[in-house]
């Protein structure tokens, strides 16, 4: 802490634009200050601060090998950027609307501590690359961390389908009893949705897992960079073969939204059947405290909001899918300011996804108890049994006449 005395404090004045602005001294006027509100990404994308900062790293280091900048001067930049993820650690660094985005954040921040060497972080790259760098980093762990929810979501269906391999429900058809079946092979079917919904996360990740740095701000730069360096260090599968795709290419943004709003139809549906279980018509099951509410008028109610919020929220990500589809769709190439609406569509969507699939796995693990009572008397009294009479008729005049 003795340090922190002797560095320069963050500051926050200046205004985005003109002489102070992030990008050209040709501005003589700063940004109105509405139009700066308006342009301003800082409140949001800062949730990119450490891929941010893990992509400079790399980038600062690829300079120094390549003899770009001296290897004492990456060194620097590091060191520099590193205090700044120190900074972030303890709330030290809270950039406010004039750094308009977390890029020129961090940059405003290390040339407050390095002087004007730290301008030369951004030699042969721009934000239109280094944007893309971010999101695909940070996209790639969130889907980690989806697929580790949803193998949670799975364990604790298959805990409750292995308690209730003998247990019987009725089957539906159109809503209507159709034939008993046991409820571990009604919970299995979900888990096939969620086996399918990680693989079809794999595969979105295979092309989240590319590098678009190098390209710059769309035809690539003279400095002679590697940009194989860059992509190995940030641990990236593969690197943009055009450099105006690398640039504006958010198929990968489409892909998972679409990708998530399948696992959330999957939870929706089964948060459908849990509320229709739970109710006193159905009766299968009932819900333990822990994971139920009470009503604040009637006090005989407990009510399902666990799979309730579920199946609403659900409607935000496919929401966020249009709202993705839509974004892209009239942009000419290369990069347009358009696509700084992907992030909240990619951040709520993420977290959407992960806070259902940790809910619904709650739910699973501690949240429900069978009825048995209920369940013996519901495929007991009724005629759900005929289909099987039927196939067994059948099979036994087979059976007589092969005989
Ligand atoms: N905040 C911007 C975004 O989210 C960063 C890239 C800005 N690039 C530019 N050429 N204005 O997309």
């Amino acid at each position: 802490m003795a340090a922190e005395s002797t560095l320069p404090s963050p500051s926050s004045a200046g205004v985005t634009g003109g002489a102070a602005g992030g990008w050209s001294d040709r501005f003589e006027e700063g940004l109105h200050p509405a139009i700066e509100r308006f342009n301003a990404s800082i409140g949001f994308d800062i949730t990119l601060l450490q891929e941010d900062l893990d992509g400079s790293v790399a980038h600062a280091r690829m300079l120094g090998r390549c003899g770009v900048i001296s290897e004492q001067e990456a060194d620097r930049l590091i060191e520099g950027l590193e205090l700044i993820r120190g900074e972030a650690a303890v709330g030290l660094f809270q950039p406010t609307i004039e750094a308009e985005d977390v890029h020129f954040a961090v940059e405003r921040r290390l040339i407050e501590l390095l002087g004007p060497l730290g301008k030369k972080l951004h030699t042969g790259r721009s934000r239109n690359d280094q944007v893309g760098t971010d999101l695909r980093l940070w996209l790639r762990r969130r889907i980690d961390e989806i697929e580790v929810a949803l193998l949670r979501f799975e364990r604790a269906l298959l805990a409750q389908a292995e308690a209730h391999a003998d247990t019987l429900i009725p089957g539906y058809t159109h809503l209507q009893r159709a034939q008993p079946i046991c409820l571990a092979h009604h919970l299995l079917a979900y888990i096939e949705m969620a086996e399918r919904d990680r693989s079809r996360l794999a595969d979105v990740r295979r092309r989240v897992d590319i590098c678009p740095l190098g390209a710059a701000a769309l035809a690539g730069t003279p400095v002679p960079i590697d940009r194989r360096q860059t992509a190995e260090a940030l641990g990236f599968a593969s690197l943009y073969a055009n450099s105006l795709d690398a640039v504006s290419d958010r198929d990968f943004a489409v892909e998972f939204m679409a990708a998530a709003s399948l696992v959330l139809v999957h939870l929706s549906r089964l948060s459908e059947e849990v509320i229709l279980w739970a109710s006193e018509e159905f009766g299968f099951i009932s819900l333990t405290d822990r994971c139920a509410t009470g009503s604040s008028l009637m006090p005989q109610k407990k009510n399902p909001d666990v799979p309730e919020l579920v199946r609403g929220k659900s409607g935000r990500v496919f929401g966020h899918l249009m709202g993705l589809l839509t974004m892209i769709k009239g942009l000419p190439l290369a990069y347009n300011k358009d696509f700084q609406e992907d992030k909240e569509a990619l951040f709520d969507g993420v977290r959407t996804c992960l806070d259902c699939l940790e809910a619904m796995a709650i739910l699973f693990e501690e949240g429900l108890v069978c009825r048995p009572e209920r369940l013996e008397r519901a495929v007991e009294s009724d005629f759900s049994n005929a289909t099987d009479v039927a196939d067994y008729l059948v099979a036994r005049v087979a059976w007589s006449r092969a005989a």
